[in-house]
């Protein structure tokens, strides 16, 4: 069965812990970013129902055992970013990893560790054997941040863009690389 580690996952600067009601109004205002919409399935513009909807859907997945998704929040809790493992597929051994990243926290390995961390935990706890991050050819952040957590480029994926995507190429990263 899939559950939320306890201890939480944490590396010392950052931790990641599980959604609540309380989150919905850090959520509305970090999901603002277009960035954010750009790159991947979060909506445009991004509102009360839509956060309360992401986290009643987390519920379902996580009891469904599809996917497992974190915030990642500092030392004082505040909210920094998102995380997840998803789209779990346990006949192949393979799963997703996703994540953002709100603006104001980007820039100090945020996403890197937050992607080490949940690898970790999901490669030790056989989740998958193989985990994987389909990046847009256009997102250099977000290639840089899997190469960063220990990822290799390993191929291409037909994939719809996400909604602000310019057409393109989907990159899949690998790991363990
Ligand atoms: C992609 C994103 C998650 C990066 O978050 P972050 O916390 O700023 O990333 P990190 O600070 O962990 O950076 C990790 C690596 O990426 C590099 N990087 C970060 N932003 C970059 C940028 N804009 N261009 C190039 N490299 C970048 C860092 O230099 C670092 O590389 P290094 O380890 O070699 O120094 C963030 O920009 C974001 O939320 N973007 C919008 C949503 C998105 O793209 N999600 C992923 C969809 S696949």
């Amino acid at each position: 069965m899939l559950r939320f580690p306890d201890p939480p996952l944490s590396d010392g600067t950052i931790t990641l812990r599980a959604k609540t009601r309380d989150d919905v109004e850090a959520l509305v205002a970090a999901c603002q970013d277009p960035e954010i919409s750009r790159w991947t399935r979060v909506p445009s513009p991004y509102t009360r129902d839509d956060a309360e909807g992401w986290i009643a859907a987390s519920e379902l997945e996580l009891a469904a055992g599809s996917a497992i998704g974190w915030l990642v929040v500092d030392a004082d809790g505040a909210l920094l970013g998102s995380v997840g493992v998803q789209n779990i597929r346990p006949e192949e051994g393979v799963a997703e990893i996703g994540y953002w990243v709100a603006a104001a926290a980007r820039g100090r390995g945020v996403a890197a560790r937050a992607v080490r961390l949940v690898t970790g935990w999901a490669l030790r706890e056989g989740v998958a054997r193989t985990l994987e991050i389909t990046v847009h050819e256009d997102n250099p952040a977000s290639q840089a941040v899997a190469r960063a957590a220990g990822f290799a480029l390993t191929g291409e994926r037909d994939e719809a863009p996400a909604a602000g995507s310019p057409p393109g190429r989907h990159l899949v990263f690998s790991a363990p690389a």
